[in-house]
């Protein structure tokens, strides 16, 4: 752990009332289909984002990170919380900061040291874990009750409204409400999920971080998003449904002409069937058929790259050769794509081999590093003492 604390008081040149901590994100698989109101399956991880906070008597909010130390401490006023780009990554906190005021008494100023440990761009949600470590923060500092449901909604609303990212629920979703040792199969049209335990016996999760950043904010994220909600649209001139995910193949696959449209096609046909994956996953999960799961990882991906052409020439590297190792069960992308992360299903005994394999293969082809390690599942977004 590190010692946020510290930080803190380099910063701000006194103690810290509370330390808190909200992890990162995998997604085992549902990819793209949270928009889609379809099924996800998430969980949170050991890396993730720490903070130290203070009240301020007046209404100067003063934020530190120490992954932008550069930047130095951002000032600005609890009575003005509009957007302003050369805020820069405060944004994410500051939107929290605005939307919680809206309903809860946050009457003062604040000065919050933040670091995280998810690498940014890494597509492991290092927004959302910022978005749900500010909305704990808050509450504690200023006695707030807030359903976590609803700061979970507000993590997205900040993502949504004061970002611009078109995002689904799952990424404050995982955050908010993950598990250790737990994944939560999330039906994002209902909000019902179900925890469910992450028992891989002899395989372990593996982390490959392409090293490519990406922000979603400048990605083909939004793009995609209205390409499902248009060839929704063109669905709906017959079919009875609000949402992609209520679709199950056969119906798809019998209505594709009212789409129309080759791309809007393959961008629909990836929503459809990645939500049967995704059931038919945590079904393998839960019978133990790690092989079964495997290949549906696989498939995904495969789906991800055909026809959601989310991928790119570093996930596919990283994914096909991990998928080549011999112990290796399964790979895909995982998140947004456009770069970030992927995960593999990869027996334990195999993991040196493994990750020197991989490593080589990427290093080769792409000319820089990527790293890999083994992924822990962890609790949601709260104080740590
Ligand atoms: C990003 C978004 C999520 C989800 C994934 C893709 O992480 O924030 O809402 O749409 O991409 O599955």
């Amino acid at each position: 752990m590190t010692n946020i604390s510290e930080i803190f008081k380099t910063q701000f040149g006194s103690e810290a009332e509370g330390e808190f901590f909200a992890p990162g994100r995998i997604n085992l698989i549902g990819e793209h289909t949270d928009y889609n109101g379809g099924f996800v399956f998430p969980a949170a991880i050991t890396i993730g984002t720490y903070g130290a906070a203070r009240k301020r008597e007046d209404d100067l909010i003063r934020l530190y990170s120490e992954n932008f130390p550069e930047k130095g401490i951002i000032e600005f006023s609890l009575n003005d919380l509009s957007y302003q780009k050369e805020h820069d990554w405060t944004n994410y906190p500051k939107g929290m900061i605005r939307y919680l005021k809206e309903e809860h008494p946050i009457n003062s100023g604040m000065e919050i040291a933040f670091y995280g440990t998810i690498p940014n761009g890494a597509g492991l949600s290092s927004s959302a874990s910022i978005e749900l470590l500010t909305g704990v923060i808050l509450e504690d500092l200023f006695g707030l009750k807030v359903e976590r449901l609803d700061l979970v909604k507000t993590g997205k609303r900040v993502e949504n409204e004061f970002i611009g990212v078109n995002s689904g629920i799952m990424d404050q979703f995982a955050i908010g409400m993950g598990q250790k040792d737990h994944a939560l199969l999330l039906d994002t049209n209902t909000l019902k999920y179900e925890v469910v335990p992450a028992e891989f016996g002899e395989y372990v999760v593996a982390i490959m971080n392409t090293n490519k950043r990406r922000e979603l904010a400048d990605s083909k994220y939004n793009e995609r998003r209205a390409e499902c909600e248009e060839a929704l649209r063109r669905l709906q001139t017959k079919l009875d449904i609000h949402a992609l995910g209520e679709l199950d193949e056969e119906t798809f696959f019998a209505n594709t002409d009212l789409i129309g449209d080759d791309v809007l096609i393959k961008r629909a046909k990836h929503a459809v069937t990645e939500n049967q994956r995704t059931l038919k996953a945590k079904a393998a999960l839960d019978k133990g058929d790690l092989v079964t799961f495997g290949k549906l990882l696989n498939a995904s991906h495969e789906s991800l790259q055909k026809d959601y052409e989310v991928t790119g020439i570093e996930l596919d590297t990283l994914v096909f050769a991990a998928q080549a190792q011999p112990g290796v069960l399964g790979a895909r992308m995982t998140g947004a794509g456009f770069g970030g992360c992927a995960i593999a299903l990869v027996k334990e005994s195999n993991w040196e081999a493994f990750v020197n394999a991989v490593k080589k293969e990427y290093n080769d082809k792409i000319g820089y590093a990527t790293d890999i390690y083994k992924a822990s599942i962890e609790d949601g977004a709260k104080k740590l003492g």
